[in-house]
C-alpha cells in the first residue's frame, strides 16, 4: 500500500560527480525563499541504522560482498529512510528532496552489476511501500569527466571501472525515457545556474 502523502517528492539522480548535492541545496533554497516547508535528505545513510549501514556499502573495509546482499542492504537502508524521513515529511505537507533514491539502485545494483533490474525494482518497491517519486531529475554526465570531478578518495562504487559507470548512465536515461512524465533529463556539463532554472521550472510546474 502506499504511503499517505500531501507533501511533494522530489528524486536527484545521476552519476557520480554530476552536482546532485549543490542542485539539491539550489532546490531547497528556492523553494524555502517561496515559503514550502523542505526536507532534504539522501541515500544512503541518512538515519541512525543509515549511517551504519552506508558504512558497510561505502567503506573499502568492507572489501567483497555479493552483489545480492548488496542490493538487499540499499534496500534495507530505503526502507528506514522512508518510514523516518520522507513520509512523515510527505505527510506534513513538506516537499522533500533526495539525494538518490530507487532508480539508484535499478543502475548501479542492476545495471552496473547486472542485476536482473526488475528485481532490484521488486525489492525497493516494497521496502519503500510503494512510494515513488512525484518527479526525478536525472543529471546526466558522461562518467568519463563526471569520475574526474572529485575531490575525495574513490569509494567502493566510484572506484568501479569506466564501463561500470556507463551501464549506470545508460539506465538512468532509459528509465527516463520510458515515463518522461515523471523525470527530467539535464545536462550536467551546463552550469549550476542554468541547471537550477531548469530544476527548479520542472518543479514549478507540477507542484500541487
Ligand atoms: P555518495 O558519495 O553518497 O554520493 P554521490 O556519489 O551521490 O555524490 O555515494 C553514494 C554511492 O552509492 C554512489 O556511488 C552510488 C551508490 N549507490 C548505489 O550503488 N545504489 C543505491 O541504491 C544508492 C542509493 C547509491
Amino acid at each position: 500500500m502506499p504511503a499517505p502523502r500531501r507533501g511533494f517528492f522530489v528524486a536527484f539522480e545521476g552519476g557520480e560527480g554530476a552536482g546532485k548535492s549543490t542542485q539539491v541545496g539550489l532546490l531547497a533554497e528556492a523553494l524555502t525563499a517561496q515559503g514550502q516547508e523542505v526536507v532534504t535528505t539522501f541515500e544512503p545513510g541518512d538515519t541512525a541504522v543509515g549511517r551504519q549501514l552506508r558504512q558497510i556499502l561505502l567503506g573499502h573495509q568492507t572489501g567483497v560482498i555479493d552483489h545480492r546482499t548488496e542490493a538487499l542492504l540499499y534496500a534495507a537502508d530505503r526502507a528506514e529512510h522512508v518510514a523516518s524521513v520522507v513520509a512523515p515529511a510527505l505527510e506534513r505537507g513538506a516537499v522533500c528532496i533526495t539525494d538518490r533514491y530507487i532508480d539508484s539502485s535499478i543502475a548501479y545494483q542492476g545495471a552496473g552489476r547486472t542485476l536482473d533490474p526488475a528485481d532490484i525494482k521488486r525489492i525497493s518497491t516494497w521496502a519503500t511501500g510503494e512510494l515513488w517519486p512525484d518527479l526525478t531529475i536525472v543529471l546526466d554526465i558522461d562518467p568519463a569527466i563526471g569520475l574526474t570531478r572529485f575531490d575525495t578518495p574513490a569509494d567502493r562504487l566510484e572506484a568501479e571501472p569506466l564501463a561500470f559507470h556507463q551501464r549506470v548512465r545508460e539506465h538512468f536515461l532509459a528509465l527516463s525515457a520510458r515515463s518522461p512524465a515523471r523525470y527530467l533529463v539535464v545536462d550536467a556539463t551546463a552550469s549550476a545556474d542554468t541547471t537550477a532554472a531548469l530544476v527548479y521550472e520542472a518543479v514549478q510546474k507540477r507542484l500541487p
